[in-house]
């Protein structure tokens, strides 16, 4: 059975709903471990409770961004992973941290991408006057939120949106998104080549392909 790592740095809403999923026999998966590099973060608590293995490594024990990722990928790559899903892990990772794990690293953004990396994605989409927002979940590269995109969710964005409402909206089907994209990557459709993400040996399209979230 694949073998997953989840990292986090907080809520864990999304690390959730792919330990719902595994407990329920529908991702054909193991969470072998939770990872958080915050030592409060509410995410390790729903590991526990959910008997998977719940470990901290807390970045500000060091001083040099190098040196956290280096005993990070010894820690991630101590639990045997065959996939490493970055659920709200909020850390720039370093170029060699990114190759160790290359094609085989996905993260989960709440936004259109390439549109808004980084932070504050859902008010970036209100200031920009955007009808849409969304999530996109892509392969780990270098770049901040911006490896080649598997899947993306659309919601529309009306006038009674604010950054609040939009994130709750957006939230909601990430948790339909990622679950999705992992069992992709569960049964072996999934791959990374030359920078392109594939699926079932093509391409997908730049911004991922769309998934109609009401259809899963
Ligand atoms: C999610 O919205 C996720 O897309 C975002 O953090 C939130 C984590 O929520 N990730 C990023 O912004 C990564 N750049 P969760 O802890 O409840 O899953």
């Amino acid at each position: 059975m694949i073998r997953i790592v989840v990292l986090i740095s907080g809520g864990g809403s999304n690390l959730q709903s792919l330990l719902d999923q595994c407990q329920a026999g529908i991702l054909d998966a193991q969470i072998g471990a939770v990872i958080s590099n915050r030592p409060d973060a509410f995410g390790l608590s729903r590991a526990r409770q959910a008997g998977v293995k719940a470990l901290t490594l807390d970045h500000t024990d060091f001083t040099e961004r190098a040196a956290f990722d280096r005993a990070l990928a010894e820690l991630v790559d101590a639990q045997q992973p065959d996939l490493i899903v970055l659920a709200g892990f909020m850390r720039i990772l370093t170029d060699d941290f990114v190759k160790q794990f290359a094609g085989k690293m996905i993260n989960i953004h709440p936004s259109l991408l390439p549109l808004y990396p980084g932070l504050n994605t859902h008010q970036r989409a209100l200031d920009a006057g955007d009808s849409k927002a969304g999530a996109t979940v892509h392969f780990v590269t270098a770049e901040l939120d911006g490896g080649p995109a598997i899947a993306r969710v659309e919601v529309d964005i009306t006038d009674q949106d604010n950054a609040e409402s939009l994130a709750r909206k957006v939230l909601t089907q990430e948790h339909k998104l990622y679950p999705a994209v992992v069992d992709w990557f569960v049964k072996g459709r999934l791959s990374l080549n030359n920078n392109q993400a594939l699926l079932d040996d093509s391409p997908l399209p730049k911004g991922g392909c769309v998934l109609d979230t009401a259809a899963l």
